[in-house]
């Protein structure tokens, strides 16, 4: 029996182009999809735009556009790189579309429903020049154990010590230099520490060939951290101003973007068959429906930097939230991408840029063996390497691919005529 799979990749924050690190994770996932249908079975390849979120908002400001400008903008670069390097996804949506507002309060309201939802007020620092709260990575100020200035409270570049933005010595907001002051504010919690939340989870985690093991190891350490480390109920709401979606019977309070950005995965599945894309693609049941049925399955691709939000918060999301809603059957993850054995960086230049290599006319498909040759299941960095890379595509690709190939035409030219029926 042909398998049906729904299969995604993170989806990407709608704030800039995609970097390598993007293309390598849709390549990953391309290639399974294509061997996938090569066995005969039905794949839905799903991709969209992390639209939402502080960072869009502040972006789209300082650039004097609304934040659905800068999205749309960034939107129409994507099909460069992805008909560029032959991903071939079935659907690209947007996490700032109607079907996500639509599945991500319908979730809320089942979450709440279940008793998972409760809200507790929340001191926080606030700008009184911007008028609004700042998360940590807004706040600055001299580190109190090392009197370094200008550090942010999650590590100190000086000493590496985490402190709370409020232990900072002469805080300021890094958007307008005002100093912050404390201020309350009412925010909703989903109860991911509910027993019920984790018993679950204990058993999702458990079920053999789920996850790579490293993964669920990860994924275990959390559940079963004690003290400090204890599982943390999950903040789920922001307050305005904020580029996101509202919550019903909430004004003034939107869905952190984390919540929505992975029932993004389900807006653009939504669309795809509201489109009637995947009627074409040989699914002829609705999205409720598709979803619903215990024969389809449900595979995320990822990096291994989210793998908190996949496999505690979203698992459990989609558990209590109900049918037609199902949970995750794999979630795979790979490392990141190095060049030349350093982690890429944009202020020092180093990174590949993968519409440059388009552009000078290399082939993708050299970057598609290559990273296809240096994958495996493992939770590894790859390194990408130019002098291997060169090696590895005339050596295997040239020297044996193209070798066969050569070979066997001149045995067809010399014994077959040049001709084989
Ligand atoms: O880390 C990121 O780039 C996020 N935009 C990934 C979101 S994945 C999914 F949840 F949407
Ligand atoms: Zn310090």
């Amino acid at each position: 029996m042909a398998r049906k799979i729904f299969v995604t990749t993170a989806l990407p924050y709608a704030n800039g182009p995609f970097h390598i690190g993007h293309i390598m994770e849709y390549i990953q996932a391309d290639i399974w999809v294509r061997f996938q249908r090569m066995h005969g079975n039905e794949l839905h390849f799903i991709g969209a735009d992390d639209a939402h979120g502080a960072p869009i908002m502040l972006k789209a400001e300082a650039e004097g556009i609304t934040p659905h400008e800068l999205v749309a903008r960034i939107a129409a670069e994507r099909p460069k790189y992805l008909q560029g390097f032959q991903i071939a996804f079935d659907n690209w949506h947007t996490t700032d579309s109607p079907e996500n507002v639509e599945l991500s309060q319908d979730i809320y309201r089942r979450l709440k429903l279940a008793g998972l939802i409760y809200s507790k007020p929340i001191e926080q620092f606030y700008d009184p020049v911007k008028g609004m709260f700042l998360a940590d990575r807004y706040v600055k100020g001299e580190c109190p154990n090392c009197h370094a200035h200008g550090q942010f409270a999650d590590a100190c570049e000086e000493c590496s010590i985490v402190n709370a933005p409020t232990d900072l010595i002469n805080p300021y907001s890094t958007l307008t230099g005002a100093v912050p002051v404390l201020r309350t504010s009412d925010h909703f919690f989903f109860k991911l520490s509910d027993p019920k939340c984790v018993e679950f989870l204990r058993q999702w985690l458990n079920e053999p060939g789920r996850l790579q093991p490293q993964v669920t190891n990860k994924a275990k350490e959390w559940l079963d951290g004690a003290g400090d480390k204890a599982l943390g109920d999950w903040d789920i709401s922001r307050d305005a101003p904020y580029f996101g979606i509202p919550i019903p019977g909430a004004p003034g309070k939107y869905f952190y973007v984390w919540l929505d950005a992975p029932i993004g995965y389900l807006a653009s599945l939504k669309n795809y068959f509201d489109s009637g894309k995947a009627e074409a693609n040989g699914e002829s049941r609705s999205f409720r429906e598709f979803l619903a049925a215990p024969d389809s399955e449900q595979i995320h691709f990822i990096g291994k930097d989210i793998i908190y939000f996949h496999t505690l918060f979203w698992p459990a999301l989609l558990k209590f939230a109900g049918s037609p809603y199902k949970i995750p059957d794999h979630v795979y993850v790979h490392g990141f991408i190095t060049v030349s054995g350093e982690k890429m960086s944009k202020s020092r230049g180093t990174g590949i840029s993968p519409l440059r290599y388009l552009e000078i006319g290399m082939n993708p498909e050299w970057l598609r063996y290559y990273l296809a040759a240096k994958l495996n299941g493992n939770v590894e960095d790859l390194d990408f390497n130019p002098d291997d890379f060169i090696a590895r595509v005339n050596s295997d690709l040239v020297g044996k691919y193209v070798n066969i190939a050569s070979r066997a035409a001149h045995f067809i030219t010399k014994h077959f005529n040049g001709a084989l029926r």
